[in-house]
């Protein structure tokens, strides 16, 4: 049964994410074949917050598909965690007569949500936009795939480097509570070892792996470290490691940034598109304070507190293989 919901509030929250652009086109797109009006919400909760908000047409989201970033653009706003915060941006929500909202982002802006929620009461249809992939309730985020491609090609490069100059090298991927990207893109790389948030990292253990790698002649050893990883990043791993075998050649590279932007691959453009669609499908079929996400290659829907408490586990066979496979 469709609802009367006739205006709906679009943002963009938390870290960007390659993709978001095609979830905002199928958002708006969808809305409006459905006589729907759809309002930008320019910087997140924000934005909100400040009542930046205009009204959006098909054309504005033309040629966008392709693009990383945001054209709505993001912000992790602090005002939004206090209780005036969330006043003002309800009262803007008022003021623009906005009957339902779509939010694309990652657990802060989930977590945000649910608060916003217990408050006040507006429909609100929420999709994973995030290249951690750290949210309950969906096997995919928009940008994960597109953040594990750019890691990928710069690990290949390193691989290159390090292979010529008989080098041990320590690669820092995103990833501040989830190890996602750096065992999917560890195990795409073949790397020696790779670290993760979700494992307790036995210090000696890596150390000894180096070593044996060293005694039998292995002059290339990739090791891939998320940043959240409970050691520590690719400088304390440096620490570590030229301690230990001070005759060792070690560079570090952190690939920050880069990870968050560039043209969505097509699995994430086709991901956003379907849930852009989906989200908008969802509120006017009052299916409402949820995220839409894909188990299982379907249409799956979390309820807002849920999404950030935490993440799909880890595939136990993908953690056993490391080591077997770069053996
Ligand atoms: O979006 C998630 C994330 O990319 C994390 O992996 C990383 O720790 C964080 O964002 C970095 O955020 P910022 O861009 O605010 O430094």
């Amino acid at each position: 049964m469709s609802n009367n919901i006739r205006r709906i509030g679009l943002l963009t929250s938390g870290g960007d994410s390659p993709g978001m652009n095609a979830a905002i086109r199928a958002v708006v797109r969808t809305a409006i074949y459905h006589d729907m009006e759809v309002y930008g919400i320019l910087r997140g909760y924000q934005g909100m917050i400040e009542g930046d908000i205009f009204r959006m047409q098909t054309t504005d989201v033309s040629n966008i598909i392709q693009r990383g970033g945001t054209i709505l653009k993001t912000a992790r706003s602090k005002a939004f965690a206090t209780p005036e915060g969330m006043a003002r941006a309800y009262e803007q929500l008022q003021k623009h007569d906005i009957g339902g909202l779509a939010l694309i982002g990652g657990d802060g802006t989930f977590r945000g949500a649910a608060e916003f929620f217990r408050r006040y009461s507006i429909p609100a249809v929420g999709m994973p936009g995030t290249i951690d992939k750290d949210l309950a309730g969906t096997d995919l985020t928009i940008g994960f795939d597109t953040a594990v491609n750019t890691a990928v090609e710069a690990i290949d490069k390193i691989r290159d480097t390090a292979e010529a100059h008989d080098r041990l090298f320590i690669v820092e991927v995103m990833g501040r509570d989830s190890g996602y990207i750096a065992l999917n893109s560890g195990i795409a790389c073949g790397a020696e070892d790779i670290l993760i948030p979700e494992v307790i990292t036995d210090a000696e253990d890596v150390l000894c792996r180096i070593d044996f790698d060293e005694r039998r002649k292995k002059t290339v050893h990739i090791l891939v470290v998320a940043e959240g990883d409970d050691m520590g990043g690719a400088d304390k791993f440096y620490e570590l490691i030229t301690r230990r075998f001070p005759g060792l050649d070690v560079r570090t590279c952190i690939l920050g940034h880069i990870q968050r932007g560039g043209s969505p691959t097509y699995a994430d453009r086709v991901l956003a598109s379907r849930l852009g669609y989906a989200a908008v499908m969802a509120l006017r079929e009052n299916k409402t304070q949820i995220m839409v996400g894909i188990r299982n290659g379907e249409l799956a829907y979390t309820p807002f507190e849920e999404v950030g408490k935490r993440h799909m586990p880890i595939s136990k066979d993908m953690l056993q293989m490391i080591h077997v496979l770069s053996s």
